[in-house]
């Protein structure tokens, strides 16, 4: 466990932002990640925790210690005649473990194919595509208290998921470090093609006859490869915005305005909205800053074209909030991590 320092973040976050670390330190194992919480070495430091980078805009240098977690790996915990328990270390790949999943013949995770990050960073903000939330999947997960270097279980109901957040995002944000994460995986394939795009795709590969995990995990595949860019070829972080959630009363206005705005129904009579629509109803779509730029084929997803700086990004990020406001008066909250 070796700490350097001036480390450059650049290939550690999808958005290639050249930011650089004061302190740097990447943690291999299990053992090194509780050793390290128990030194607690960097006590009054500002400290931040680095999974996949896949959700994290750097605007500035990082004046801390940055914490690269790298613990990887997945094993059989427990199985039943219906379910399959695996434990996924928090340093894995998320994808290369979905399709691991799917080539074994578990089903559940197909949905959440090509989700760029790792495993440890999923239930914290509980990422979701295609109709399905890790939450859905999610049965329990270890993580250490950096007070008390004690390694606790938390179960579901104590994450608290909600749309794109848990309470590792809330209450307990920076006060713990995940180590694995438990997934109950469906043995007798339970399929999720509710979303529109996935039944069309489907029909399109031929496979709307008859339905696999494997079919429905190309289908993602080919719908997330056809709109979202690449962040090993363009730097980004998915989605830059949440979808805004708002009351019937208001939707039901906007719906009167603007009759092909695109928004599903929520529990409590709520509306939410795609922000994507909007931000490309106000023609926003592969619109340019320099190297800052909104994707051409999504317009939720903010780029970086080479060497934007993060604060060039929010300054993109802030124009289209501001255009958003005006017209729809609704303001996007961001998804991503600003930092
Ligand atoms: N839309 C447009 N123009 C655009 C983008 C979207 O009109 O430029 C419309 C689409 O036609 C569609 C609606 O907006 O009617 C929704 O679009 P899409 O299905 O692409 O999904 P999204 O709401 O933009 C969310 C998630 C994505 C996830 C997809 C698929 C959030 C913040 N984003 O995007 O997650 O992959 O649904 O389920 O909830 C991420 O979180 O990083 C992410 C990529």
């Amino acid at each position: 466990m070796q700490i350097i320092e001036n480390y450059s973040l650049k290939h550690l976050n999808t958005f290639g932002i050249d930011a650089r670390a004061k302190y740097f330190v990447e943690l291999n194992s299990d053992e090194d990640i509780i050793d390290f919480v128990k030194a607690k070495g960097f006590a009054g430091h500002k400290t931040l925790i680095l999974n996949g980078g896949s959700n994290t805009l750097f605007t500035k240098d990082f004046d801390g210690l940055v914490i690269k977690i790298n613990n990887p790996g997945y094993e059989l915990s427990d199985e039943n005649n219906n379910h399959i328990f695996l434990k996924i270390k928090a340093g894995e790949n998320w994808d290369a473990f979905v399709q691991k999943t799917i080539e074994q013949g578990y089903s559940g995770l197909e949905n959440l194919s090509m989700i760029p990050g790792n495993a440890g960073a999923a239930p914290i903000q509980n990422i979701g595509a295609y109709g399905v939330e890790q939450k859905d999947l999610f049965h329990s997960l270890e993580a250490i208290n950096r007070e008390t270097g004690k390694v606790e279980s938390f179960d579901k109901e104590s994450c608290r998921f909600g749309y794109r957040s848990s309470i590792f995002k809330t209450t307990l944000k920076e006060k713990y470090i995940i180590l694995a994460v438990n997934y109950r995986l469906n043995k007798k394939p339970v399929f999720n093609i509710g979303y529109g795009a996935i039944k069309d795709e489907l029909k399109k590969m031929g496979s709307a006859e008859e339905i696999s995990t494997k079919a429905i995990a190309q289908a993602v595949r080919n719908i997330r490869s056809s709109k979202l860019p690449d962040p090993e070829k363009i730097g980004n972080a998915g989605s830059f915005f949440k979808n805004p959630v708002i009351a019937k009363e208001k939707y039901m206005k906007l719906k009167n305005a603007f009759p092909d705005i695109s928004a599903y129904p929520e529990s409590g009579g709520k509306y939410k909205i795609a922000a994507g629509w909007m931000i490309d109803h106000l023609g926003w779509k592969g619109a340019r800053r320099g190297d800052a730029g909104v994707c051409a084929t999504q317009a939720l997803v903010l780029v970086n074209y080479g060497n934007a700086a993060g604060h060039e990004i929010v300054a993109l990020a802030t124009e289209i909030q501001q255009s958003v406001k005006k017209t729809f008066g609704i303001c996007l909250e961001p998804e991503v991590n600003i930092v």
